[in-house]
């Protein structure tokens, strides 16, 4: 049961001190966050996992946070992944052949802009790595503006991958939204090169499957219902969404919004439902609700990290067993660094 896991969780982790150090995505379940040293968006994560001394790093998320923090930690640390079946839908949806191949079409179609291709941390080490051989960088959903920022200072053209309403969202905040040329490689008539010529921002066209079924809709019927409500976004979802919306912004601004609310003020949250259902605990003099209608905005890769299988690798570590160790190919690592290293410096 839950309270005999709970005991043995602890209890390793108490064996294992200091070697140990879990940073949770606020997206896992409360029966891992509780456990955490460290809980927060992608960028914090990456963070704390350039600062953390442990022999072992265990990464309550997916698996592309899980190789950012193999590529930003020591060689001698170790990162542990509860659960290998934990990768992100949109991380799959730009595979770095894939974009060579797109990227020998789009340079064709502009020859003579620089291009700068900025990845979302939500995708594979070897993504990152074409990105820094190419010039450009890593952001995450907290940085995004200034990737954009920093990319223009340099080149003409950005590439932003995979996902297209964070690219979107950007080029609005930016106020570049008549800049944007879409790029869908899976469909013929998707990619024109016409539009990649006459613009200085080229979408890929992937998408996270939670943040994509929020609707105007839900936005509507909840304001219908609580007139004073607030409503805040993830800007991984559509544009029409995050225009409808009051504010939208990271993880760790959801998070900060709900923490800095007034008493009796009511926010619905438009995100992945296990922050919503947090915060509600962690805050139950706001009025949090989920902006969801019927649906159950579950992320089926963060729901993953299981808290048994957190409890089997802590116990196969005190046996002297590493279990689900992920580890970048060190001809990806370099240049996945170098990425990363741009970006936490912007
Ligand atoms: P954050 O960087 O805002 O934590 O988002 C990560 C993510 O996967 C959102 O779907
Ligand atoms: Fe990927 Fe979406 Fe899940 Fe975030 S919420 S990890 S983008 S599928």
């Amino acid at each position: 049961d839950e309270d005999e896991r709970t005991e043995r969780i602890e209890a390793a982790l108490a064996e294992l001190g200091d070697d140990v150090v879990i940073l949770g995505h606020n997206y896992q379940r409360r029966e891992i966050v509780e456990h955490a040293d460290f809980v927060g968006d992608s960028y914090q994560l990456s963070q704390q996992a350039a600062e953390a001394d442990a022999e072992y790093v265990i990464f309550g998320g997916v698996t592309f946070m899980a190789e950012s923090a193999d590529i930003i930690t020591d060689d001698e640390q170790t990162v542990i992944l509860p659960s290998m079946e934990a990768s992100c839908p949109m991380a799959g949806m730009a595979e770095a052949l894939q974009v060579d191949a797109a990227w020998a079409e789009i340079t064709a179609a502009a020859p003579d802009a620089d291009i700068i291709p900025i990845t979302y941390m939500n995708s594979y080490a070897d993504l990152k790595a074409f990105c820094a051989s190419q010039g450009g960088l890593v952001c995450t959903s907290s940085n995004a503006h200034r990737a954009f920022e920093y990319a223009f200072e340099r080149g003409d053209k950005v590439l932003f991958l995979p996902d297209k309403h964070l690219g979107e969202n950007t080029a609005y905040r930016l106020e570049m939204e008549d800049e944007i040329a879409k790029w869908d490689p899976w469909d013929p008539e998707g990619k024109d090169a016409e539009d990649v010529a006459e613009s200085d921002i080229i979408l890929w066209d992937g998408y996270c499957q939670v943040h994509e079924r929020f609707r105007e809709e839900h936005i509507e019927q909840v304001r219908a219902e609580h007139d004073d409500a607030k409503v805040i976004v993830h800007p991984e979802c559509r544009r029409e969404v995050v225009e409808a919306a009051d504010k939208a912004g990271s993880t760790a601004t959801i998070c900060k919004t709900i923490e800095e609310a007034d008493p009796g003020d009511t926010w619905a949250i438009g995100t992945e439902i296990h922050l919503t259902n947090h915060l509600q605990r962690w805050h139950p003099e706001v009025n949090v609700l989920p902006l969801c209608g019927d649906a159950c905005m579950d992320c089926n890769a963060m729901r993953q990290i299981d808290p048994n299988y957190l409890t089997w690798v802590l116990e196969e570590l005190l046996e002297g067993r590493e279990r689900n160790v992920i580890e970048v190919a060190p001809e990806e690592k370099d240049l996945a660094n170098v990425a990363l290293e741009r970006m936490l410096e912007i």
